[in-house]
C-alpha cells in the first residue's frame, strides 16, 4: 500500500534567461527595506551588481549582510540572525549558495526574540516565519531554495545538523543560470554532485513517492546529460541553466522524500573535518550506492531506462551502469575521493562511525539497514 505523501513548494518560481529582472516586480511598492544575505565569495565573483542595481531601481533601501561564512556553525548563524534583527528589514533576499540561503531561511523564522537557533536545534517546530524570503541560488547546487531545511554545524557534536521546519520553504525563487556562470570548476563539481546525491538518494529512499520520484528522475536526467560540460566550460550557459534547474528539482525531491545514508554518513565529515558538503557526499556516494545496490536494484534499473535506456540489459546490468556513470562523473570532475587528502585515517574511524550513526533522521530512509559495522566498512572504503 502506498503511504500518504505530501509536497510543499515555494510560492512562486521564476526561471529563464533574464529571470533576475523579476526582482523589480517582486519588490516595487511592496517592500521598502529588504535585507540581502550574501558572502564575500559572491561579492568577489562580481555577480551582486546586477541584482543590487535592480533593487535600487525598485526604490528599495538595501541592508547588506555579507559576512556569512561557508557552512556556518549554529553560533555563527545566531550572529547573522542578530544582525538581521537589528536592521529592521521587511523582506529577505538570499544571493548565494546553500550556506547563504540556509542563513536567510533561518533568519526568516528566528527574527522574534522568543527563541534562539539553539532552541530550534532542540525543537525545530517552534519556528514561525515572520519575514518573507526570496532565494537566488548561485550554486547548482544544494536545492536549499526549495527545501524546509537549514543545515548548521554543531561543533560539540562534531556533526552538521538539519533544522527542518516547513515554514522555511521559501516564498519566491529566481533561477537565473547567469548567477552560476562564473563558478570555479571545483565548486561547480562539488555542488553538482550534491544535487546528484539528492536526486539518487531521494529516488531510492524509503520515503520515495510519486511526487519525489518525478522531480528526482528529471533531476537525474538533466544532471547525467549536463554536469561535465556545465562544470568544465565557462561559456556553457545552457548546460549551467539545466544544472540549476536540476538542483532545484533535487531540492523539491528532498522536501517530498528524504536523503539517505550518503548524506547521513557525510555529515560528520563536514561537521568535524570541514570537508565541503558536496565533496563529502561525492566520497560517500559510490560506497553507499554499491552497498545499497541489491536493495535498490529496480529503482536503479528505472534510472537507467529513463536516462539512457539504449541497450537491452537485465536489472543488475542497468544498476551497474548507473553506478558506473556516477563513478565516471566523479573521476572526470577530479573530486577528491579519499579522506587521506584531509589527514583523516584509521585512528578517526570509531569517532566517525559513532557520529555517522547519530544521523538516524536520514539513516532510517535507507532501504538497506545500516549497522555501525556497515558504517565502519563504508568509511574504511574511503580511507
Ligand atoms: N538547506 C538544504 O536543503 C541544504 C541542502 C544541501 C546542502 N545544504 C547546505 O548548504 C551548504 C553548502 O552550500 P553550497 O554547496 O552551495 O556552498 P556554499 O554556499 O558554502 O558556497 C561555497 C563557496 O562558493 C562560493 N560561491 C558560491 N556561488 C558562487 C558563484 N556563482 N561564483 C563564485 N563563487 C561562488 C561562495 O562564496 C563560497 O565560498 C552546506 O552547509 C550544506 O550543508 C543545505
Ligand atoms: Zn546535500
Amino acid at each position: 500500500m502506498l503511504e500518504d505523501y505530501k509536497l510543499k513548494m515555494p510560492g512562486a518560481v521564476f526561471g529563464g534567461e533574464h529571470a533576475l529582472d523579476k526582482i523589480v516586480e517582486l519588490i516595487k511598492n511592496k517592500y521598502k527595506k529588504p535585507a540581502v544575505f550574501t558572502d564575500k565569495g559572491i561579492e568577489a565573483a562580481g555577480i551582486l551588481e546586477e541584482p543590487l542595481g535592480l533593487l535600487k531601481e525598485s526604490g528599495a533601501q538595501i541592508h547588506l549582510i555579507d559576512e556569512i561564512p561557508s557552512e556556518p556553525t549554529y553560533e555563527q548563524a545566531q550572529k547573522t540572525i542578530d544582525s538581521f534583527k537589528e536592521s529592521g528589514s521587511d523582506f529577505i533576499i538570499a544571493i548565494g549558495g546553500g550556506s547563504v540561503m540556509d542563513m536567510a531561511k533561518l533568519s526568516s523564522i528566528a527574527a522574534t526574540n522568543d527563541y534562539t537557533v539553539k532552541d530550534l536545534l532542540e525543537n525545530p517546530s517552534i519556528g514561525r516565519k515572520t519575514v518573507k524570503t526570496l532565494m537566488i541560488p548561485t550554486t547548482a547546487g544544494t536545492g536549499a531554495e526549495a527545501t524546509p531545511n537549514a543545515i548548521v554545524a554543531v561543533p560539540e557534536k562534531e556533526l552538521k545538523v538539519g533544522i527542518v521546519n516547513e515554514e522555511m520553504v521559501p516564498d519566491y525563487v529566481i533561477l537565473d543560470g547567469r548567477m552560476t556562470a562564473g563558478l570555479p570548476k571545483k565548486i561547480a563539481a562539488a555542488t553538482g554532485i550534491d544535487a546528484l546525491a539528492h536526486a539518487i538518494e531521494c529516488y531510492t529512499s524509503n520515503k520515495a513517492n510519486p511526487f519525489s520520484n518525478m522531480f528526482a528522475m528529471e533531476a537525474l536526467r538533466l544532471i547525467f546529460a549536463n554536469i561535465e560540460k556545465a562544470c568544465e566550460d565557462r561559456t556553457a550557459l545552457k548546460e549551467k541553466s539545466s544544472m540549476l534547474l536540476a538542483a532545484f528539482y533535487g531540492g523539491v525531491a528532498i522536501t517530498a522524500s528524504g536523503t539517505t545514508a550518503v548524506h547521513a554518513l557525510s555529515y560528520p565529515l563536514g561537521g568535524k573535518y570541514h570537508i565541503p558538503h558536496g565533496v563529502s557526499n561525492a566520497m560517500m556516494l559510490l560506497p553507499v550506492m554499491k552497498f545499497n545496490k541489491e536493495a535498490c536494484m529496480s529503482e536503479l534499473a528505472q534510472v537507467y531506462d529513463a536516462v539512457e535506456g539504449k541497450e537491452k540489459k537485465n536489472d543488475e546490468e542497468k544498476a551497474d551502469w548507473v553506478i558506473g556513470r556516477m563513478s565516471e562523473i566523479i573521476k572526470r570532475l577530479e573530486i577528491p575521493d579519499s579522506l587521506k587528502a584531509y589527514g583523516i585515517g584509521q585512528e578517526d574511524l570509531e569517532e566517525l562511525t559513532r557520529s555517522g550513526m547519530e544521523v538516524q533522521r536520514l539513516l532510517v530512509n535507507n532501504k538497506k539497514m545500516v549497522t555501525a559495522q556497515d558504517a565502519r566498512n563504508l568509511y574504511m572504503q574511503i580511507m
